[in-house]
């Protein structure tokens, strides 16, 4: 009886999930899903307990031709490019340059529009673009069988691949009035693991500063090892870590501050720690952190 009663308490979810989200599609009310999902209503409001099992049966079948229907109507609009039913996955050479979460100049004192102007539609963009090109020009060579530039492909992917994904997070992992300490979880893993907040603080500096050349200063969450590491990542891929997530990332080529601070990376780095955006970061890191392999 509790099974059944569990049943019919899912399919009244369903039932409530699926109108919702016919409406958040903007199907036509004309349409005949329109039409079924009324009377499915009006047979889950019209249901008495207890439910004979000629019932039940017909409420079953109702659901499964209901849900057919949904799926076929969904596909043919996902194949015209109308809809998508579950979150679009980037097509190869699809990748697109993210809108700054604030505007160019909301980082000042710290970093200058002009600057964040510059990294973001210039250099950012070009990775995207890099990307986009290496995938393409893998894309035909998977098609042609012909691999004898995968060598020089594969490198441009993971150049401008990494340029892409490290600025993506870069730009969230910084705001306005940000700075200060994180709190919670994350707190509690920089203090375990580091010793102390300002033991942490002093790494990542260091770190950042001593990066050989250009490249990045990257807090992870290693899934392996279940604790954090800083890591340091010369160009945008060299010395990466693999298999670890990328939380509070800090860019450290020229570009993001040689306008600004000139040879100074070194003020650069302490200015920036006055607009790292810890919420982000601890966002990041409670959903990075639900990932752990088996420890070796
Ligand atoms: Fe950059």
């Amino acid at each position: 009886m509790s099974k059944m009663n569990d049943y019919i308490h899912d399919v009244f979810k369903w039932n409530k999930e699926l109108r919702a989200f016919l409406e958040s599609e903007n199907v036509d009310e004309n349409n005949e899903l329109w039409q079924k999902m009324n009377r499915m209503t009006d047979i889950m409001e019209g249901i008495q307990n207890p439910l004979d099992n000629h019932e039940l049966l017909e409420i079953q079948n109702y659901v499964e031709e209901l849900h057919a229907d949904m799926e076929n109507y969904f596909v043919k609009r996902q194949e015209l490019g109308s809809v998508y039913v579950n979150p679009p996955q980037v097509a190869a050479g699809n990748h697109s340059l993210p809108p700054l979460p604030y505007a160019y100049n909301a980082l000042e004192p710290y970093i200058s529009e002009e600057i964040m102007r510059l990294h973001h539609e210039k250099h950012h963009q070009s990775y995207v673009d890099g990307l986009n090109k290496a995938e393409k020009e893998l894309n035909k060579a998977r098609k042609s069988g012909d691999f004898s530039l995968v060598k020089h492909w594969s490198r441009e992917l993971a150049f401008h691949g990494s340029g892409h994904y490290l600025h993506t997070i870069f730009w969230n992992n910084m705001m306005p009035k940000g700075g200060g300490k994180p709190s919670g979880s994350l707190l509690k893993a920089i203090e375990k693991y580091f010793g102390s907040f300002e033991a942490f603080k002093k790494q990542f500096t260091e770190a950042a500063k001593q990066v050989e050349g250009v490249g990045w200063a990257v807090l992870v969450w290693s899934p392996r090892a279940h604790h954090l590491e800083i890591l340091q990542s010369e160009r945008h891929m060299l010395l990466t870590q693999w298999d670890t997530i990328p939380l509070l990332v800090l860019d450290v080529w020229e570009h993001a501050y040689y306008l600004q601070y000139k040879t100074d990376r070194a003020g650069y780095v302490k200015n920036w720690w006055n607009i790292v955006n810890w919420k982000d970061v601890e966002q990041r890191f409670m959903k990075a952190s639900e990932l752990k392999w088996k420890p070796f």
